[in-house]
């Protein structure tokens, strides 16, 4: 005991898990410093026991003894005596405006400035600290700012308001209410399953749906729409409507509002009519009867989110009905209860697309689908429009449809669940990638038009919109799959509250409350994160060609052909000389003519076409040279080789935080760092090999192809293992891999190392494919050097993948193995289930190569 309490100073934290994100309110160093300056009781106003503002006074006391180690007891006042001058010890007030102008005596009330609804003034100069908010829900997020200044240190004494500038803080999670849906429980989140639902219905214990409530309160978010958009209309039957009230009863305390996705054809479905076209009065009826069902249950129940016509959804034009009548038909149900109803602009018909039509673009959907119904929208409606035009890719020009609506509020929706972004296991910031989006200036009518000014209705004048941020939360004590990954929830909100906020102080702000002061790891984590975008455009899809990932199987690893030749649309039209996508409108599917005239004259031509959409508006030959005097082709070599040069750096510098940050995340997250630099690389050798086999054209550095340091798994001698011809071929080096006779029998592969006597670190590239728990065994000379298990799909939560192809590709590496000469190298795989223990390469790496 005596040991642990000495050693803890030391920075020896206990473990932690992550679950507590940036609430951790972990003590402060020297905590004695403050002394006295610290409030000892905080006075609720008139709040009731569910109350955001009895929430936000807990949670300040609960903060208060967590980060100074001194009790900060709850009181609450329900008018009457103040106590005034009286008053022992120094106060916390939290209420709302309208409660402190109750509160406070005539000559000591301070004026307090203007707030908008969910705003909040913070006031630390005075001998009471006042939290007041423009509503209950304002007064918990001043509560947590407070915390957050205090956590970080920061008692400097402050006076200010602080607004939202957008209504909608929305998050959508994509929860399936059964195991299974189209992509597991949670569509496209990697960090376990759907905190609400299980077994067709919602969870019977909800603690960590308030956990979650109580993050994104934190972090300003006032609703979550809590199924996915590929929605089921089971959601609707009157179990689950009562099991979404139990939700919407937690979450209230958070001042978190919650949301249903709707399944369009829901009448027809759950309902049984023989209709569900938007304009027929029965189903009318049905729609209001089951809002009014929904707000019988949950008064303050936020509204629907609708997919339609969409991937298979059905929707209004099922009928021959608009959008706009389809939106509507929800929007009128909503109207008397003040809901709102999102639409979703993601809109896209996949089946009559064909890529030999030059003209064909889905870039061109929303507009098109959207066009002439902007002012046919009910005021309550909400268009919820992706960044761009495709699908959350690592890059791509801003969405075109915001310049379109004016007259309807529109939200913007970002990917917190990096879906096409390395699915939590590759790290990437988002907030970057985000503020380039929020910052772009669409220049409508020449006029100054950022997409924020957009969403946050200044531009066009509208008081609806906002933001909604697609999480993937799920209930694994990360939230989202990985502990590094939550800054991009963090900025998030706080983006959604704030569009100017800046990406390296959110970054480290969010660093301090979830690791540690010091500025070691502040500095080490903002250098990783904010390197992670662009290392990761570098190695999976630059000069805005789109992510090149396997897109009909996991959006996950590297598969350039899948994206070519099918109708989904997220084609770059490339063949042996010329690359890109024309979206002209001289020559090409005039996707660029759907921007306002600047913007669209600067697509128009390849020259005033930023380098980093080039490809996204231009179809041009492979030999193209760049302004940095590149060729196309060249650039996509050597931005290859450097973003995986970057994400082989990430590893050394967390490991560089070693003493400073608890064992359970730093291991975790070191795993995570390791797998993705040799997954980098993977995605390297992949795009590079692939864009050779079709341009011809070597690199000029020779790398290509080229890889001294490897043993071809293929050329080994084998014995119970046979090549194995990978596709597609790019996912292997030389394009064989080797797998044993049978599924769970035993191979060996056997070769001379023909390296010099020395120090290297050997790297086996190898493939684990969800279907069984095969092992290998890496022998040098006869004595192990070590052996693993292919079992990574329990240990993170991206794509699971079947295939031996570039997603289910790994790498391990043996640090500082000393090699003799001559000495002998030998695999020993053991096949499991239908896992054949696939080998693809050996890599004797000299001290520092990365090949
Ligand atoms: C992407 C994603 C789907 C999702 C869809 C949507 O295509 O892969 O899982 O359903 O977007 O946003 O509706």
């Amino acid at each position: 005991m005596l040991l642990s309490l000495l050693l803890l100073p030391l920075g020896l934290v206990a473990a932690e898990t992550g679950i507590d994100a940036w609430l951790r309110y972990a003590p402060i160093p020297e905590a004695h410093k403050y002394a006295g300056r610290i409030p000892t009781q905080v006075i609720a106003l008139n709040s009731s026991d569910l109350s955001p503002v009895l929430t936000g006074a807990k949670e300040l006391e609960q903060g208060i003894s967590s980060i100074f180690g001194q009790s900060c007891n709850v009181n609450r006042w329900h008018g009457g005596h103040r106590g005034g001058a009286q008053r022992p010890t120094s106060s916390i007030v939290i209420g709302t405006v309208a409660e402190y102008s109750s509160y406070a005596a005539k000559d000591s009330k301070k004026p307090i400035p203007k707030l908008v609804n969910d705003g909040f003034y913070l006031d630390t100069t005075g001998r009471e600290v006042l939290i007041l908010g423009s509503n209950e829900r304002g007064a918990l997020y001043g509560a947590f700012e407070y915390l957050s200044l205090l956590a970080q240190g920061n008692v400097t004494k402050v006076a200010y308001a602080s607004n939202p500038e957008v209504p909608i803080r929305w998050i959508n999670q994509w929860d399936n209410l059964r195991d299974g849906g189209t992509h597991g429980s949670v569509e496209r989140g990697y960090g376990g399953k759907s905190l609400f639902f299980w077994n067709g219905e919602v969870r019977p214990d909800l603690t960590r749906a308030a956990q979650y409530a109580r993050l994104l309160a934190s972090i300003g978010i006032n609703a979550v729409v809590v199924n996915n958009v590929n929605a089921n209309e089971t959601i609707l039957n009157s179990t689950n409507l009562d099991g979404v009230a139990r939700i919407a009863d937690v979450f209230r305390p958070y001042g978190v509002q919650l949301g249903l996705s709707l399944y369009f054809a829901s009448p027809k479905a759950l309902g049984a009519l023989n209709t569900f076209d938007p304009l027929d009065q029965s189903v009318i009826n049905w729609w209001t009867n089951i809002t009014d069902e929904i707000y019988e249950r949950v008064p303050d129940f936020a509204g629907y989110l609708v997919k339609a016509n969409s991937e298979g959804q059905p929707g209004p034009l099922t009928y021959n009905r608009t959008l706009a009548q389809g939106a509507n038909l929800f929007a009128k149900a909503l109207q008397p209860h003040g809901g709102v109803c999102v639409f979703r602009a993601f809109v896209y018909d996949s089946t009559t697309i064909n890529e030999t039509v030059w003209a064909d673009d889905r870039a061109n959907a929303a507009v098109d689908f959207f066009d002439g119904l902007d002012d046919q929208f009910m005021d309550n409606v909400v268009v919820q429009i992706k960044y761009g035009p495709i699908d959350f890719q690592v890059r791509e020009a801003v969405s075109p449809l915001f310049s379109h609506l004016r007259q309807t509020a529109t939200s913007v929706e970002l990917q917190i669940t990096p879906e096409y972004l390395g699915q939590n296991v590759h790290l990437v910031y988002l907030a970057p990638l985000w503020k380039e989006i929020l910052d772009f200036d669409l220049r409508v009518d020449g006029a100054p038009s950022t997409v924020k000014s957009i969403v946050n209705g200044t531009r066009f004048k509208n008081t609806l919109g906002g933001f909604a941020g697609v999480a993937g939360a799920g209930n694994n004590q990360t939230w989202l799959g990985s502990h590094l990954a939550m800054s991009n929830l963090y900025a998030y909100g706080k983006l959604a509250w704030n569009a100017d906020a800046d990406s390296v102080e959110m970054l480290q702000a969010w660093t301090k409350l979830t690791f540690s002061h010091d500025q070691k790891v502040i500095d080490t984590v903002t250098s990783m994160s904010m390197a992670s975008w662009p290392a990761y455009e570098g190695f999976s899809g630059n000069l805005g060609i789109q992510t090149l990932t396997n897109i009909l199987n996991g959006h996950y690893g590297p598969d350039p052909q899948s994206q070519e030749n099918n109708p989904y649309g997220q084609w770059y039209r490339a063949d042996a000389t010329t690359i890109g996508m024309d979206r002209t409108v001289s020559n090409g599917t005039g996707n660029a003519g759907q921007y306002p005239p600047e913007v669209a004259a600067a697509y128009e031509s390849v020259d005033t076409t930023p380098e980093n959409l080039l490809l996204w508006f231009h179809h041009l030959p492979y030999t193209h040279v760049l302004k940095s005097g590149e060729t196309i082709i060249q650039h996509f070599y050597n931005a290859h080789y450097n973003g995986s040069a970057v994400s082989n750096t990430f590893p050394a510098q967390w490991e560089s935080l070693k003493p400073y940050i608890d064992t359970q995340r730093y291991e975790e997250q070191l795993f995570r760092l390791v797998y993705a630099a040799g997954h980098s690389l993977v995605w390297r050798d992949s795009i590079n090999n692939y864009f050779f086999n079709v341009s011809s054209i070597a690199d000029e550095q020779n790398r290509v192809l080229n890889h001294p340091y490897r043993i071809e798994a293929e050329s080994m001698e084998l014995e119970g293992y046979h090549p194995y011809l990978v596709h597609p071929f790019h996912a292997a080096s030389g394009t064989y891999a080797i797998v044993t006779d049978n599924n769970s029998t035993q191979g060996s592969a056997t070769a001379s190392v023909p390296f010099p006597a020395g120090k290297y670190d050997v790297a086996v590239n190898y493939y684990d494919q969800v279907i069984g728990n095969a092992t290998w065994e890496l022998y040098l000379d006869d004595s192990l050097v070590g052996e693993w298990k292919g079992d990574f799909e329990y240990s993170v939560g991206s794509a699971r993948v079947f295939y031996i192809d570039g997603q289910s590709a790994i790498r391990k590496t043996f640090k500082g193995v000393d090699v003799k000469a001559n000495a002998t190298v030998k695999i020993v795989g053991k096949g499991d289930g239908m896992e054949p223990a696939p080998v693809d390469y050996i890599s004797f790496l000299p001290q520092g190569v990365v090949d």
